[in-house]
């Protein structure tokens, strides 16, 4: 047996619902494999300012930077939204990204064939969709400096900065062109080059990068168009390569392809380290009831094998489980309708298949990894 150390941060909300199915998840999938995995759970976000005065520790970033792999569920909720900027549960996830340096997130939307009608969009527009959104994690607005609140003629304002400089938009969009390679060749940018001095920089570092994938094609879509193709006909997009607003506002909406936020894992990457969590927040309105859907922390925890274990086909098995759950009708409440065939399930429901489907799963390696 070879031992892996994860840290998990199960966070506030619904984030500790679905952070111990994606755990389960993930040891009975390495398990097949002789991998024990073993979890460090530390508190973070609001719970965290509850226990310890602050929604993260040093000891904890010390803790995520020794280990490399993280888990996270989500942080945040209508008790802490009063707080300072820096008491705040999204400071934490902001200082986390920040300290670990993975500046590369992946936000892959793939439209599961036996959720096709479960989209508010169209069956025929949807089905079929395979998406990687590469959102820019640590850079742009959310750490741009100046950012502060003063006050001028009595009237109190906010500045807050949107900077890129060459570098980080070259380090990105070269995960943009590589991923591409091993797809559909086609990259997509995102910008808002037609207003935006930050973009204008953005486009112009993509398309310099670009001469080095001369077998990658490149296109350009400013972000009020993009928020538009994407709903209708995102089956135009292979790598989509953003900033870190567009690609946060596009993420949540391209969820909506896939049938619900609940569905959308991610995996964020840079210098050796891994932080996996749900696209989805905390979702306060539903917390502690039992119905949140776990899938996408599942998700999340299939790419921690692929990107971070070098366990593709462990990857591959809780992908595969993820369908299966689907294919056979179960559905939490945020895709439930009333198609026939399907069944309303909470969140322990779908855990407990999951781990049945998975004790039966393939324990040799099939495929080698396809990347993303
Ligand atoms: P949200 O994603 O938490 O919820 C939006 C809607 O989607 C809600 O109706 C919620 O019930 C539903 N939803 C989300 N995840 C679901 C799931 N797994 N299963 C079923 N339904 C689900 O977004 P919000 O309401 O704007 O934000 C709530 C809090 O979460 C805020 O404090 C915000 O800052 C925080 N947040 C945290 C993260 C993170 O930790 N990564 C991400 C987004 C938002
Ligand atoms: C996300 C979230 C975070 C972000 C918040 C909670 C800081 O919305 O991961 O999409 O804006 O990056
Ligand atoms: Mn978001």
């Amino acid at each position: 047996m070879t031992k892996k150390t994860i840290i998990t941060l199960p966070g506030d909300g619904i984030g500790p619902e679905v952070t111990k199915v994606a755990v389960d998840v993930l040891k009975t999938a390495c398990r097949a494999f002789d991998v024990q995995i073993e979890t460090i759970e530390r508190n973070f976000g609001g719970i965290g300012y509850e226990i310890d005065g602050e929604p993260v520790t040093e000891e904890t970033i010390e803790l995520c930077k020794k280990h490399n792999f993280v888990l996270l569920g989500a942080v945040g909720g209508p008790k802490w939204d009063n707080l300072t900027a820096d008491k705040r549960p999204e400071a934490a996830l902001l200082k986390l990204r920040k300290e670990l340096g993975v500046y590369a997130n992946l936000r892959p939307i793939n439209v599961y064939p036996a959720l096709a009608g479960a989209s508010t969009l169209k069956e025929e527009v949807i089905s079929g969709t395979n998406i990687l959104i590469m959102r820019e994690l640590t850079g742009g607005i959310y750490f741009g400096e100046p950012r502060f609140t003063a006050e001028e003629n009595g009237d109190p304002y906010s500045v807050d900065t949107m900077r890129y400089s060459r570098s980080e938009v070259r380090r990105i969009a070269r995960k943009a062109f590589d991923a591409a390679r091993l797809r559909d060749k086609r990259v997509c940018s995102v910008d808002k080059a037609n207003v935006l001095e930050s973009s204008r920089m953005w486009r112009s570092s993509v398309v310099e990068l670009a001469e080095e994938y001369p077998d990658v094609e490149l296109t350009h879509m400013l972000v009020d168009n993009c928020a538009m193709q994407l709903i209708r006909n995102p089956k135009q997009f292979d790598v989509m390569v953003t900033g870190n607003l567009f690609g946060d506002i596009l993420s949540d909406e391209a969820a909506m392809l896939t049938g619900s936020i609940g569905m959308l894992p991610s995996a964020s990457l840079g210098d050796g380290n891994g932080l996996y969590e749900p696209v989805h927040g905390s979702a306060p309105d539903i917390a502690g009831e039992g119905i949140a859907n776990p899938l996408a922390a599942v998700a999340s925890a299939a790419l921690l094998c692929r990107y971070s274990l070098d366990m593709e086909q462990a990857a591959k098995n809780i992908e595969s489980s993820i369908e299966t759950v689907l294919k056979e009708g179960y559905r939490t409440a945020d895709l439930f309708s009333d198609e026939p065939g399907t069944t309303k399930a909470g969140t322990e429901q779908i855990a407990r298949r999951l781990l049945e489907i998975l004790e039966k799963a393939p324990t040799e390696d099939l495929q080698a990894s396809e990347g993303p």
